[in-house]
């Protein structure tokens, strides 16, 4: 593995001023690009060429995943509501020498007609805190966080596209935290036909938990052993591949 592959990207472009108006890479950020890591050999696999980030800010997360698959064979697009974070995407994507088309949208809505069931990869960082609905809507930095009712208001508005976007071995990638009722949103996508499970867990303590695909046992695990458990780190899928890939996928349990 080279170093630069799994390197986190430069963002020494963007100024603190920046992060004024745009989300500065947090936690969560780190959180998901270890999980795309965990992942690499089964994405590379997969060989995808279309992958996507909604709600992209600074670019992070959308460059690294450039950087690690490579941009030779795969297109990468993300999006953003933030006027100033499509821009800082664009200008991280190109600190690090790859090629992310940033669109300034709602969600999907602009890529959908051209998107429509090609999307390999689907990240997705969400605002999830729990805020007044009102706070829901803004294309500042405060979409960053707010998600109202649930913290669900932004995310509960994505799901119902995912069929519409991804290709058939597609995989969506998204962040949640425990007020955002897991297995809630876990039986919205089985209504669509997708499987979900568990990549890694992050708690307050700083620890990543690494888990096998047992979302109820992580529930178990972060409620009872871990009550101080964050920010949680899912993944959904297309059930037929999942089932198919299950062995290729299964991660170890070290906790
Ligand atoms: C928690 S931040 C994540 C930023 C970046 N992906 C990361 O991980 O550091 C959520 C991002 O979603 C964007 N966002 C919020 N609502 C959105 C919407 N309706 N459509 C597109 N992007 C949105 C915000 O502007 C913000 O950049």
């Amino acid at each position: 593995m080279s170093n630069d592959k799994f390197s986190t990207p430069d963002i020494s472009h963007l100024r603190q001023e920046d992060f004024e108006h745009v989300y500065e890479p947090a936690e969560d950020t780190f959180l998901f690009l270890d999980a795309l890591v965990q992942e690499h050999d089964f994405l590379e696999k997969r060989k995808p060429t279309c992958c996507v980030e909604v709600g992209c800010g600074s670019g992070m997360c959308i460059t690294f995943l450039a950087k690690m698959l490579g941009t030779s064979a795969a297109m990468y697009w993300c999006t953003d509501i933030n006027p100033l974070a499509a821009l800082a995407a664009k200008r991280t994507a190109q600190q690090n020498g790859v090629t992310v088309i940033p669109v300034l949208t709602d969600l999907v809505e602009c890529l959908k007609p051209r998107l429509k069931h090609q999307v390999d990869v689907l990240l997705f960082n969400p605002p999830y805190v729990v805020t007044p609905p009102e706070e829901v809507g803004s294309s500042g930095i405060e979409a960053s966080w707010a998600g109202g009712y649930h913290g669900r208001e932004v995310m509960d508005r994505l799901f119902p596209q995912i069929p519409d976007i991804l290709s058939p071995q597609g995989i969506f990638y998204l962040v949640i935290i425990k007020e955002n009722k897991a297995d809630e949103i876990e039986g919205i996508m089985k209504g669509y036909g997708y499987k979900m499970w568990t990549l890694l867990i992050l708690s307050s303590t700083g620890f990543i938990l690494w888990d096998s695909s047992q979302t109820l046992g992580i529930d178990v695990f972060s409620n009872i052993l871990f009550p101080n458990v964050q920010v949680f780190l899912w993944a959904v899928e297309w059930s037929p591949y999942r089932i198919a890939d299950e062995k290729a996928h299964s991660h170890n349990v070290i906790l």
